[in-house]
Order: structure tokens, then C-alpha cells, then sequence
């Protein structure tokens, strides 16, 4: 199979990625922080080097911030609903994922409003927009830094700013672009940064992660942590706070791997391969008569996520296609991601996404870009 649906989960990992599970699930898959024994003083070792991993790639001070979830949909609920409250307002864009949308609009109940800010037609969203909208009541401003969509690239660091200086919390959705840009936690002035394992950080599935710079935030779970038993309420310290249950541990330690793996091949050669990928993909694409591409035609604003619509065929059709006579991988329809479409006004079709990889080839590219030469002329 040619594999072209990164954006969904990445497929193919590190083999080192594989080897941590396997040696974890043998030999010391006891659980982390709760018992004094070796086993389980081994997965807590373990536990804490993946936290430590994340805390120095995505530019934070203390490791214990870095809350582990089961992936990014969790992690940004837990952001939205542990941190808003009655009365509040909360500022999203037109490229979020049904992850922060549902969320926000379910919030409506609690007495708590939004403003959802447009994108352009390249769902690039204005940062002066995100400030126009800012209101007395205004708590918290949620942006995708890379839409799932179109790979398009917003502007963090901007409207980070724009946060601090208003005094705003900042929630990141860095689900599409964690192990392809660089993140920076202090740079960008993000408060809460939501992280999922299986995509571009070339985890397993069942891993992800928030970054809490605001202890006031409301935990969703509460329960055992392995700490302070005989207290009945939740403890503060961090991480156990917002940590109530049993880890991931054999997922955490292929997570750990995964970031080591992208640290040591480094996030901008990841970063260049797959904008290299992306730009003959472009070219390809941009002879084909009756193809759009939604989103940048060039690379400088784009990761290799790339959405196409055809007057010939609707992209379910051609995603069949490639699937069943091409055993190529790629994905259909609004991608979670309504409003994204709107902004694309690809609303009444979505679209085919090709989303691209670290393990990707040329090749790859090629034979697509054939096959859909052939489904489409
Ligand atoms: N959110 C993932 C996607 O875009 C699943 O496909």
C-alpha cells in the first residue's frame, strides 16, 4: 500500500518505536508511581524520560506540566471545559476540528459564548480578526496551528501576542503540526499547548498530551493517582492533578521513542523532506485539468497536507478509486472540519485529502500523482 493519510494517524513509525512497546509490554509493564517495587519504579523512570521529551522539544521549564491524555480530542476538552467557565466568551477560528467545535458550542448550555473568527479562501485566519473580536469577557483564544484540512499554517506566534498582551489564555490544537514545525512554548506565549502521539510525533494511537501553564484549570477526572490516598479530594501537585487512572505505559514509552527519533533526525530535515514531497505533489496536481487544490499552491505556508476537489468525480469517488485500483491510502469528506470547508467553499463537496509523512518517498508521490491522471482524465 502507498500510505497518503498521515493527517489521520501516521502508519508507519521508528523501529525504535516498536522495540520500546515490545520491551516494555515483556518485561516491565507494572504501573507507574504507584508501587515501591522495581517494575514499577522502572515504568515511572520511563513515564517521566517521555514527559521530559516533550517538555524540551516544545520549549517548556517543568516536565510535570506536560499532563499525558489518550489523545489530542481529550486534551483539548480538558482545556476548553476544565478552563471556562458561566459567564465566560472564548474566541475559536473557522479551521477548527470538530474536537474544539463540539466542545465550545456544547459550552452554549453553560452559559458560556464564542466567537467563531472566519479564515480566507487559503484558511488563513487574520490575526487582527482574533483582536477585533476580543470582548471584556473574553478568557480564552483557540486556534489549530496546522488545519487537517488544507495544511495551511496559521500564525501562533502573532496571536500569541495578541493573548498575552490582552491577558488572554492561549490554546494551541497542535495535532497536525507536533514533529513537523517547531513549537515554542515561551516564544509563542501558548497556556495550553494539545499534543496527540500518533501523528506527526510518529507514536501509537491511544497517546497524546496537554501542556498546562495554568493550574487554575478544573480537572475532568478525578480518582486515584498514587499519591496522598488518604485525601478525598483531588491532589494539587502536577502532573497527578489532571492524572486520575492507570497510564498508557507501553504507548508512552513508543511516544518517548517516537520524539527521540524526530530530535535525532531533526524536526527541520522532517520538516524539508516532506515540503519537498509536497511541492511535486503541487506541480503534479496544478497540470491536471479540472483539479483544484485548496489551500497554498506554494510551500512557505503550508505542511504537506494537501485537499484537492475535481469537476470530474467527487472525491469520495476518487478516493475509492485510488483505494480499491491503487491500494493507495487517502482520505474523504469534511475531515471532522465543517467550518474549514466553508472557508475553502469546498462545503457542498469536502474534498480528497492526500496528507503526507515522514516516511514517505518521491515514489510515492509519483504513483499517485499517476493514478489520479488516470481517475481524472
Ligand atoms: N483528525 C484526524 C484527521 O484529520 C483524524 O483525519
Amino acid at each position: 500500500m502507498i500510505y497518503l493519510d498521515n493527517s489521520a494517524t501516521s502508519l508507519i513509525k521508528p523501529k525504535e518505536v516498536y522495540a520500546a512497546m515490545a520491551d516494555c509490554m515483556k518485561n516491565f509493564a507494572a504501573n507507574p508511581g504507584r508501587s515501591g517495587h522495581r517494575l514499577s519504579a522502572q515504568a515511572a523512570v520511563k513515564v517521566l524520560e517521555c514527559r521530559e521529551e516533550l517538555c524540551s522539544m516544545f520549549g517548556a521549564d517543568d516536565a510535570n506540566r506536560f499532563i499525558f491524555t489518550q489523545n489530542a480530542t481529550e486534551s483539548l476538552n480538558l482545556a476548553i471545559k476544565g478552563f471556562l467557565k458561566k459567564g465566560d466568551h472564548v474566541i475559536l477560528t473557522q479551521m477548527e476540528h470538530n474536537s474544539v467545535i463540539r466542545p465550545i458550542f456544547t459550552l452554549e448550555n453553560e452559559g458560556i459564548s464564542h466567537t467563531m473568527v472566519d479564515a480566507d479562501i487559503y484558511g488563513r485566519v487574520n490575526p487582527n480578526d482574533i483582536e477585533n473580536a476580543i470582548k471584556s469577557n473574553t478568557k480564552l483564544i483557540v486556534v489549530n496551528h496546522v488545519s487537517n484540512v488544507c495544511g495551511t499554517v496559521n500564525d501562533i506566534e502573532a496571536i500569541g501576542k495578541i493573548a498575552g498582551k490582552n491577558g488572554i489564555a492561549f490554546l494551541v490544537d497542535a495535532a497536525q503540526s507536533a514533529g513537523i514545525l517547531p513549537i515554542d512554548i515561551k516564544k509563542q506565549n501558548i497556556t495550553f499547548l494539545s499534543l496527540t502521539g500518533h501523528k506527526a510525533l510518529l507514536g501509537p494511537q491511544g497517546t497524546g498530551a496537554l501542556y498546562v501553564g495554568d493550574d487554575s484549570l478544573i480537572p475532568l477526572k478525578t480518582g486515584g493517582t498514587g499519591s496522598y490516598s488518604k485525601l478525598s479530594y483531588q491532589p494539587d501537585d502536577l502532573p497527578d492533578k489532571y492524572e486520575s487512572g492507570t497510564l498508557n505505559t507501553v504507548g508512552i514509552c513508543g511516544l518517548c521513542e517516537g520524539i527521540k527519533f524526530i530530535k535525532k533526525v531533526g524536526i527541520e530535515n522532517i520538516l524539508r523532506h516532506e515540503q519537498d514531497l509536497t511541492q511535486i505533489l503541487l506541480e503534479n496536481l496544478s497540470v491536471m485539468k479540472g483539479v483544484s487544490v485548496q489551500g497554498y499552491m506554494s510551500n512557505s505556508q503550508r505542511t504537506g497536507v494537501v485537499s484537492i476537489t475535481s469537476d470530474k468525480k467527487m472525491p469520495s469517488e476518487i478516493s475509492e478509486l485510488l483505494n480499491i485500483e491503487y491500494d493507495i491510502a487517502t482520505r474523504s469528506g469534511y475531515h471532522c472540519a465543517p467550518y474549514a470547508h466553508k472557508a475553502l467553499k469546498t462545503y457542498d463537496t469536502g474534498s480528497l485529502r492526500i496528507s503526507i509523512g515522514a516516511f514517505n518517498t518521491k515514489i510515492d508521490i509519483e504513483q499517485l500523482s499517476s493514478a489520479l491522471y488516470n481517475i481524472l482524465k
